[in-house]
């Protein structure tokens, strides 16, 4: 089975699939400058796509979940610099939740969106466990009280801080979950070293295209801290074998409109 699939006819022998090539596995055959990758040279390759998504003249194609391949229209993707910044800087933790749930279709479509995040050597180990339904919500938001209860008098760094946090649940103050319907756990491999940081950059896709579907996201961090080592957590979530949560992510539909962006530190930056 060949390992890229060309458009003999239509390739023009350019080149720059042999120059996008992450793994330097394409090479142009002598006559024909066809792209090709030798059998020896397969197991190199990672599946980055690069070869395909570069192509001038899209004719060729990883031989590798073809059916996904998707060409880009011309004008795609030409967001100006102001409305990226205005995007970006507009973005903010959502802390107040309407009660309507948002649809699974479209929860699915962000989550589809965050499989092209970056990952370590293209591994893609984010997997994700969706808190859809808000009860359940509630009964993880009472577990990290609950595991909060055990930090108190020792040396754990949040120690000092969770009695507060405790006696506001207790007052029926959310302040885990902050009444969001839904929940969601980017989950990783036990033993793999570079996940964590895919499953960070994979949340990040999703906190920064949600907005763009009407969802307010905030990153969960007491749940998350709760989900790495309290036991009773850990079994509600009920992951597969050999995953961990690596973070959380509470989501809704926001109950208010952002207007402003709030002043931030001022950029520092080093050169050398
Ligand atoms: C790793 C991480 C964990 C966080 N955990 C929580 C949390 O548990 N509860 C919460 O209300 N906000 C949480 N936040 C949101 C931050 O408080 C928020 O990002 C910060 O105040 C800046 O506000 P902005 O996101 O609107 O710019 C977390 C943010 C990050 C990046």
């Amino acid at each position: 089975m060949a390992h890229i699939i060309v458009d003999e006819d239509r390739c023009t022998g350019c080149g720059l699939c042999v120059k996008m090539c992450s793994s330097g596995i394409i090479s142009l055959a002598d006559e024909s400058n066809i792209p090709q990758v030798q059998d020896e040279n397969v197991s190199h390759c990672f599946y980055c796509g690069h070869c395909e998504a570069f192509c001038p003249s899209q004719v060729l194609i990883l031989n590798f979940l073809t059916d996904e391949k998707i060409t880009l229209p011309s004008d795609v993707g030409n967001i100006s610099p102001e409305d990226v910044a205005f995007y970006l800087k507009k973005r903010r933790s959502v802390r107040h939740f309407s009660e309507e749930p948002v649809p699974k279709e479209k929860i699915l479509e962000v989550l589809d969106i965050a499989r092209y995040a970056a990952s370590g050597g293209n591994g893609q180990p984010v997997q994700w466990l969706v808190i859809y339904d808000p009860e359940e919500v509630k009964k993880i938001a009472g577990l990290t009280i609950e595991w909060m209860k055990h930090l108190i008098n020792t040396d754990h760094p949040m120690s000092g801080y969770v009695p507060m946090l405790i006696s506001a649940w207790e007052q029926g103050i959310d302040v885990i979950c902050r009444g969001a319907p839904h929940l969601l756990f980017a989950h990783i491999p036990e033993n793999n070293q570079i996940a964590p940081i895919d499953a960070t950059i994979a949340l990040t896709h999703f906190d920064i295209a949600a907005p763009a579907f009407g969802i307010g996201t905030c990153w969960a961090g007491f749940v998350a801290a709760a989900a790495m080592s309290y036991e009773p957590l850990q079994k509600e979530l009920d992951l597969p074998a050999g995953r961990k949560s690596a973070y959380a992510m509470m989501f809704g539909n926001p109950q208010y409109k952002v207007y402003g962006i709030p002043r931030r530190k001022p950029l520092e930056v080093t050169w050398k």
